[in-house]
């Protein structure tokens, strides 16, 4: 049986997983109209992995004899000023999602409650492979500029890793 405050916990990051895969699909939108459809089809996936992360955490909350609770979700930002900048905020975001998951970790040391440590494992070895996944994305911005986004949008899937795509495609 999960604490209160575990639960509590878990929920916060099911609504947080479920903000992420908005936000996303809110870039990956705006990438599709304005003519990156490889930055799109890389962030509608990315969309797709944060649902499924927030799966896991309401399969594990109800499967601990918590109750999972769906949360309202705000509105993402619609306009981004340029690919450059989606990816530099994917990278914050990324960044408060590791904080988040670390917190959780913290906590559950503090409440002894290892079975709930050991299953956010999963999601501390997924915050390293997203974050550096994303930097690798800005490297590559980087190395081609900003004026070459063609090129860019290209080849972006291919920097995916296998690792990531290898979850996206049990
Ligand atoms: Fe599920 Fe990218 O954090």
């Amino acid at each position: 049986m999960l604490k209160k405050k575990i639960e509590d916990i878990c929920n916060r990051q099911v609504e947080r997983e479920g903000y992420s895969s908005n936000l996303y699909l809110a870039m990956a939108s705006w990438a599709e109209t304005n003519g990156f459809s490889g930055v799109a089809a890389w962030l509608y996936t990315q969309s797709d992995e944060e649902r499924l992360h927030m799966l896991k955490f309401i399969k594990y909350i109800n499967e601990r004899g918590g109750k999972a609770v769906m949360p309202a979700l705000k509105k993402p930002a619609a306009e981004f000023k340029s690919v450059e900048d989606v990816f530099k905020e994917v990278l914050k975001h990324e960044e408060f999602v590791t904080a988040s998951i670390n917190e959780i970790v913290a906590l559950t040391l503090e409440e002894k409650d290892f079975n709930t440590h050991n299953f956010l494992q999963w999601f501390v070895f997924e915050q390293v492979e997203e974050e550096t996944s994303v930097r690798n994305v800005l490297d590559k911005i980087r190395l081609v500029g900003k004026n070459n986004m063609y090129q860019f949008d290209r080849d972006i899937l291919s920097l995916r890793t296998p690792a990531a795509n290898a979850q996206s495609n049990p």
